[in-house]
């Protein structure tokens, strides 16, 4: 029996994960799917927890931060089954509204429960709600929601002059904005979107680039009132409506298909197709970057399903050629970052990545992390305050790295990893569960390595 190219170390607090490719390298083939889309499933659970009715999910993502959000509303009084991905029903709590809780809210690792639930804590008149998160999210900004929210009339406080959870809310009738976020950010847009549901008049959100339109989306198949200004990024939600349970369909997410998407791009002789994708146009950065790149990639069986466009996605290893990625297409590729990184090291020539400071209050430092990481397997990487400059051509030697918990951190040096000589460890790996429970195991099928 050939030695296993992909292995595990477990302890009782964490996973190392070791990928040593053979000499030879080791191609990725044949057809894979994705779990749900992480941005979709928060959005699903939540909507379905505050609309009258039923609400069914079909391919929800079974991830940590899925489960922190799940958590959270049951403890306000939704009745969300037991979660799986062929089908969870959520019973919405509708004109009752949501109920204060007797206990914390812990968001866990993610900042979209954290972010969006707080919209909708701020503009529940008369209930209290203390809100938390693990290590890594109660060090994330959170004045970008409190702010905004604070001028709409909200009552919410926070450690260190309100910008970090634990934070307490004192629900309030709020007041209708017009608030220009200065970041284009997905997760202070739906807060904003979610509290000015419950608010009487029209609330609107502009952003100085698009950022991922999922809320508007559902909001709008749930029944909101959702008006759109193209020339500014802005959306305007009228307050008042009742959301209307709705049976809704999970694609596969983008972001976690992006990791094969390099991965076959940068192994030799890899032929991969990555089946039921979401390619909503606000997420499809990581596309357009490796089109920059050259990379073979086509979109194939393109339909709608449930109100997003979907796709199979089919890549090809090729020559790839270094780019400049900065400006709009940031906020369409904002947690591709990290893996285009890697993408980058096998490249020809110097991939610039600039704008994208935001990566610096994700789950961890993204932009530190992951030079430190990739250096620290022989890549020429330097660090700005807004992006990275990878020279391409790179010789990895297989290293000791770490993960710092970050799920996308983690899932990324992995896949450096077959493409370094001898092994590579990935300390505190099991992060990858935050967002994809069985990276490990498709892991081994695309390389044809049955687990
Ligand atoms: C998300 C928005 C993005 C993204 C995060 C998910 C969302 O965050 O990085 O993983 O579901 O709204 P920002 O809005 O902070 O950029």
């Amino acid at each position: 029996m050939s030695t296993p190219i992909v292995t595990v170390a477990s302890n009782e607090h964490h996973q190392d994960l070791c990928v040593a490719p053979p000499v030879a390298g080791v191609a990725l083939r044949g057809r894979i799917r994705v779990p749900g889309d992480k941005s979709i499933s928060h959005r699903a659970l939540m909507l379905g927890a505050i609309a009258a009715g039923e609400t069914t999910i079909e391919g929800l993502l079974l991830g940590e931060d899925p489960r922190s959000t799940a958590a959270c509303f049951r403890a306000m009084g939704a009745q969300i089954s037991e979660l799986n991905t062929e089908r969870v029903t959520v019973r919405g709590l509708g004109e009752s509204g949501l109920q204060e809780p007797a206990q914390i809210l812990d968001a866990g690792n993610s900042g979209t429960t954290m972010r969006l639930m707080l919209g909708l804590l701020a503009s529940r008149p008369g209930a209290f709600f203390a809100v938390t998160g693990d290590g890594s999210l109660r060090s994330r900004p959170m004045s970008r929601v409190i702010d905004p929210l604070r001028s709409m009339g909200a009552k919410i406080w926070g450690r260190d002059s309100d910008e970090f959870a634990p934070l307490a809310v004192r629900g309030q009738a709020l007041t209708a904005t017009r608030y220009d976020s200065p970041i284009a950010s997905a997760q202070v847009k739906s807060c904003i979107l979610l509290a000015g549901l419950h608010t009487d008049g029209q609330t609107t959100v502009t952003e100085p680039a698009k950022s991922r339109d999922h809320s508007e989306r559902m909001l709008s198949a749930f029944g909101a009132q959702i008006d759109l200004d193209p020339d500014t990024n802005g959306v305007t939600i009228t307050g008042g409506a009742t959301l209307q349970g709705q049976h809704v369909v999970v694609p596969g997410d983008i972001s976690s298909a992006a990791f094969w998407l390099v991965a076959a791009a940068i192994v030799p002789g890899s032929d991969l197709t990555i089946e039921n994708v979401g390619v909503n146009p606000t997420r499809t950065g990581i596309l357009e970057a490796l089109a920059l790149m050259n990379a073979d990639i086509t979109l194939e069986n393109q339909r709608d399903v449930a109100g997003e466009p979907v796709a199979d996605l089919r890549v090809r290893s090729g020559e790839l050629t270094a780019c400049e990625l900065g400006g709009d297409l940031i906020p369409r590729a904002i947690d591709e970052i990290p893996i285009l990184a890697v993408a980058a090291l096998f490249a020809k020539g110097t991939t610039k990545i600039r704008d994208a400071a935001e990566l610096r209050v994700k789950e961890s430092d993204r932009l530190a992390v992951m030079a430190a990481q990739l250096q620290a397997m022989g890549a020429t990487v330097a660090e700005y305050p807004d992006g990275l400059d990878i020279a391409g051509g790179a010789t990895l030697t297989g290293a000791e790295t770490d993960s710092h918990d970050d799920h996308r951190i983690a899932m990324s040096l992995a896949i450096a990893a077959l493409r370094a000589s001898g092994k590579t460890t990935i300390h505190r790996a099991e992060s990858a569960s935050i967002s994809y429970p069985n990276f490990i195991e498709t892991l081994k099928t695309a390389i044809g390595e049955v687990s």
